[in-house]
């Protein structure tokens, strides 16, 4: 299992020194929550932040676009990021996003809230590198995982399968060393977790848990 450390929880005033730790503690992807105060009713972080991400770690960045209409700001993240994630529920346009993000030479991924069927994918799933399988309404950090998305983490593994695509399953909100073998169980290939990392003291024995070795 891979994991993916979200800064949503970070202390920002040493954003450089929580980088460094979580990298070293073996994080294998830094995620950033990006939100419009539109799309989720809360607001994070833009474009500098990204660039000053992407500047200080050597490990993937993956920028989760939270956001409505997100086709305008794909292109923003794209040269600090190796993979943007948009929402399903938020554009009209999905595959001008896979194509402008395909384009640049980087990995798409697709998410979807709890609410949205998982067969609403099924158009789009043979040209994404990721799905990202959100396990609380997105927003804010800190949330309880619902319980029903190991069924839908299982049923996107089926949709993938049927469809013959090679994307991989990712899950984000409210992922712990207790919940994450359950994710794993159901075929999920990365967790991303935010404050199961940055509220605990020891950084390196939480993301080794969360690996469920
Ligand atoms: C939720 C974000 C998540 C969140 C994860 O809107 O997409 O990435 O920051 O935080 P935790 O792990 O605290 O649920
Ligand atoms: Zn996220």
């Amino acid at each position: 299992m891979k994991v993916a450390a979200s800064i949503l929880d970070c202390d920002f005033l040493h954003l450089s020194d929580q980088l460094s730790a979580v990298v070293a503690a073996g994080a294998d992807v830094i995620h950033l929550d990006v939100m419009d105060g539109h799309f989720v009713p809360n607001l994070s972080f833009g474009v500098p932040l990204a660039r000053a991400v992407r500047s200080a770690v050597s490990v993937p960045v993956h920028s989760h676009l939270m956001v409505t209409e997100p086709e305008w700001l794909i292109e923003k993240f794209l040269p600090y990021s190796d993979l943007v994630v948009f929402h399903i529920e938020a554009t009209e346009l999905p595959d001008q996003c896979l194509e402008t993000i395909h384009a640049a030479g980087k990995a798409a991924g697709i998410s979807l809230n709890p609410g949205t069927a998982v067969e609403s994918l099924k158009p789009l799933i043979a040209d994404v590198q990721e799905v990202l399988v959100m396990s609380v309404h997105p927003g804010f950090g800190g949330q309880e995982f619902s319980d029903e998305s190991p069924g839908r983490i299982r049923e996107t593994a089926r949709l993938i399968q049927k469809v013959g695509s090679k994307a991989t399953i990712a899950v984000d909100g409210g992922i712990n060393p207790s919940n994450c073998r359950l994710v794993a169980d159901a075929g999920a290939h990365m967790v991303i977790a935010g404050s199961a990392i940055f509220r605990s003291k020891d950084y390196a024995a939480t993301i080794k848990a969360l690996k469920c070795p």
